[in-house]
């Protein structure tokens, strides 16, 4: 597996945009989609995400850390821990929308501490370079740099390119706090759905909906407030935090989100908490999980 490298990523850019505006359908620019609580033009969206990702990269881990007063941690390694990486033996894995490599170091810490497995592997996968980059440079510090066990590669959870993420070849398929920010959710599940093999699983963390009232009005105050705030104290944009907040709340609740994952042709469990989706926090964060039973 090919590890990252500088230069095979800036050189990766302009391929990478090349693919994505050969394969838009003509009448692209009159379907739209939410960018927080606007409605952009879809082809639109992609662009203003990345400037998003593109702005708040070298800040990102700490403000995770400030905006969730550190509960992110604990949702990851919740979420990593349930899945049992390395239980069965080494798996490959595909962490999308990977962004700095939180969820890809919980999978090898896991399968290393509590397997002694060191043949698991992770390829991480974001649309952003500099989020990417970031990743890179973590992962330097750590004993998997430089092995087979992890690879940073730029693409589209939309469209994986077919030579580098083939059909039926991944055990595992992770995206946390990441789907929300696609274009289309429809398309990034037909890809997992391709990617993975008979029998593998799909996980998936996401910010969700919270249904008990009183915990919903304080959670909305908390965010709406003190999350742009942050941002702009921490980086000195405040608009991109009030992006990601907006578009949490644009997030297809649960049932709704489960019934798409179904489309795609995954099995889940029942339409209940603790059986398609299991709940964090009364609904803030949520993990849903399918098989590709085939
Ligand atoms: C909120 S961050 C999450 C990063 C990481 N998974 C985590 O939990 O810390 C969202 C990530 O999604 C990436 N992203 C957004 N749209 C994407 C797309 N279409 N394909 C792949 N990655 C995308 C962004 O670049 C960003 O790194």
């Amino acid at each position: 597996m090919q590890v990252f490298a500088r230069q095979n990523l800036r050189r990766a850019v302009p391929r990478l945009s090349r693919c994505i505006s050969s394969q838009q359908p003509p009448d692209s620019q009159s379907r739209t989609a939410s960018f927080g609580f606007r409605t952009v033009p879809e082809d639109e969206k992609e662009s203003l995400v990345k400037n998003v990702f593109d702005s708040v990269a070298s800040k990102y881990d700490l403000m995770n850390d400030a905006s969730s007063l550190g509960v992110h941690r604990l949702w990851k390694d919740t979420f990593v821990s349930e899945l049992r990486p390395g239980r069965r033996g080494p798996i490959r894995c595909i962490d999308v929308a990977g962004g700095t490599g939180d969820i890809a170091l919980r999978i090898l810490d896991h399968a290393r501490e509590r397997y002694a497995d060191r043949e698991t592997t992770v390829d991480v996968v974001d649309i952003n370079a500099q989020m990417l980059k970031e990743g890179f440079r973590r992962f330097k510090k750590t004993m998997y740099h430089n092995t087979p066990q992890i690879s940073f590669h730029e693409a589209n959870a939309q469209e994986l390119p077919a030579d580098k993420f083939a059909d039926n070849s991944y055990d595992l398929y992770t995206i946390a706090f990441g789907i929300r920010n696609c274009t289309s959710i429809p398309a990034v599940l037909k890809e997992a759905y391709r990617v993975l093999k008979p029998g593998g699983t799909f996980a998936c963390l996401e910010f969700s909906k919270v249904d008990n009232p009183l915990l919903s009005l304080a959670y909305d105050q908390y965010s709406f407030t003190m999350i742009p705030l942050l941002g702009t104290i921490l980086t000195g944009d405040r608009a991109s935090y009030q992006y990601l907040v907006e578009s949490i709340r644009k997030f297809p609740p649960q049932a709704e989100f489960a019934n798409m994952i179904r489309d795609a042709g995954f099995t889940t469990g029942k339409d209940v908490d603790g059986g398609a989706w299991e709940n964090m926090w009364g609904g803030i964060a949520c993990v849903h999980t399918g098989v590709k039973v085939a």
